[in-house]
């Protein structure tokens, strides 16, 4: 059975500085609350007829502990019948929540569902749940010394030779077309505010971006991950059995993924309910494929992804009018449209992480929601979504506009 997305929304992105956003105040249940309450005053008889709800999270320990899905859900005020679990797929985790969602009612099991994510990475510090890459497993750790993302990231950059000043100016063209979106509204249509008690909105946009970027500031930035690599690298070796050697400084905090915390919700519902109801979904979700790939090498994994996902709906890369090709690091966007041969044009047309932040576990349903508002925006029709996943992992989902 086919399945659609009814609606989303997300919350701005509140950037974390020196450990502190503007949602710190706020509870993280309260931030997925926040997008509950703005889909029910935009689809009340729909998010009645919810019977499930996913929702991605990756530290879920302290606030983010005790199933935050279900937990949100209860403060939300939706119905108690409503089920819910908390989905940790680390950055891949909002969409695979909507994924879950998704097949569910494609297989008819439900017929109205929830798909999201959330983190707050202020109050739940990421790592906080003590696993480091591996859950500390001494016997895995023997077989793959698993590295920080950050690592892997330089090492894509070195071994498929791409340069700083490249990194730089895709983070430089990321703030730019933040900057340009965010002036233009273009996130508005989109946006759950989270509210004070008194109903204050805590934060009106998005607050990572950095209008003034230049590559002469950007180049100026220290590498993030040197000291860790340095410490770690000799343990390390890669899917073919080599060592990994080449390791180059190309991150900073300029051209990585900033520290945010955000939220996103999304209906989902099939077409007996669409049918019946003659609700107008927004958008259909063609195909969802999460797939794994080297996990010390880890967040390439992407292109071979989106050509599963793509080959399964019959399409090529040129098919796509529009990508999110989520930016945890510079070089995955620009790996991957390097593979895939794709037109930067149609690539991340409002920015990405580098501007916007990444709050880890609602990013894959905040990116999903924000490509479906800008196909309609551009009035075009297909659109891929991809996100790289710590462990070596890659979730990647292509919807059609109805
Ligand atoms: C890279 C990282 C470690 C940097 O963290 P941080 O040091 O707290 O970052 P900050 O925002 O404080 O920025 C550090 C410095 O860079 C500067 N900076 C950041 N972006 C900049 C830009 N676009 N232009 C100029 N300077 C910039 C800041 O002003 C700051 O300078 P200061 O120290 O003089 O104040 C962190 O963002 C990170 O870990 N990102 C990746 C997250 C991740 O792994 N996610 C999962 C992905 S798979």
């Amino acid at each position: 059975m086919k399945s659609y997305v009814v609606d989303g929304v997300f919350t701005p992105r509140a950037s974390v500085k020196k450990g502190v956003s503007a949602y710190t105040p706020v509870h993280p249940q309260q931030l997925v609350v926040a997008c509950l309450n703005a889909l029910r005053e935009r689809q009340p008889e729909v998010l009645s007829k919810a019977e499930t709800a996913f929702f991605g999270c990756v530290s879920q320990v302290n606030d983010q502990g005790a199933n935050i899905a279900r937990n949100a859900v209860l403060s939300a005020n939706l119905d108690w019948s409503v089920s819910a679990s908390s989905v940790n797929m680390c950055c891949g985790s909002g969409l695979q929540a909507v994924s879950i969602a998704s097949a569910l009612v494609a297989s008819g099991t439900n017929e109205v569902a929830i798909g999201g994510g959330v983190e707050s990475m202020s109050r739940v510090k990421m790592a906080s749940d003590g696993g480091y890459m591996d859950g500390n497993n001494e016997v895995l750790r023997r077989r793959m010394m698993q590295v920080p993302q950050g690592i892997s990231a330089d090492y894509i950059a070195a071994s498929d030779g791409f340069t700083r000043e490249e990194l730089d100016e895709f983070s430089l063209s990321s703030h730019r077309k933040a900057h340009v979106a965010a002036e233009k509204k273009y996130f508005e249509a989109a946006y759950a505010f989270v509210r004070d008690e008194s109903g204050n909105p805590l934060l009106t946009r998005d607050d990572h971006i950095r209008p003034e970027t230049s590559m002469d500031g950007l180049s100026q930035l220290k590498p993030a991950f040197a000291a860790l690599e340095e410490e770690l690298i000799k343990e390390c070796v890669i899917g073919e059995g080599k060592a990994i050697s080449k390791v180059g400084p190309f991150h900073t905090a300029g051209n990585s993924s900033g520290i945010a915390d955000g939220a996103s919700a999304i209906i989902v519902a099939n077409e007996d309910f669409v049918a019946r109801s003659g609700v107008k979904p927004r958008a259909r979700i063609l195909k969802v494929v999460a797939r794994g790939s080297d996990p010390i090498v880890m967040l390439n994994g992407p292109s071979a992804c989106c050509t599963e996902v793509l080959k399964d709906c019959g399409m090529s890369p040129q098919d796509i009018d529009l990508w999110e090709i989520n930016e945890a690091f510079a070089v995955v966007p620009l790996q991957t449209m390097r593979n895939l041969g794709l037109d930067p044009a149609k690539v991340n047309v409002n920015g990405g992480a580098i501007a916007l932040g990444h709050p880890l576990g609602a990013t894959g349903s905040i990116l999903l929601v924000s490509l479906i508002t800008a196909l309609e925006r551009e009035d075009k029709n297909v659109g891929c979504v991809t996100l790289c996943v710590a462990g070596g992992q890659s979730i990647s989902c292509v919807i059609e506009r109805v």
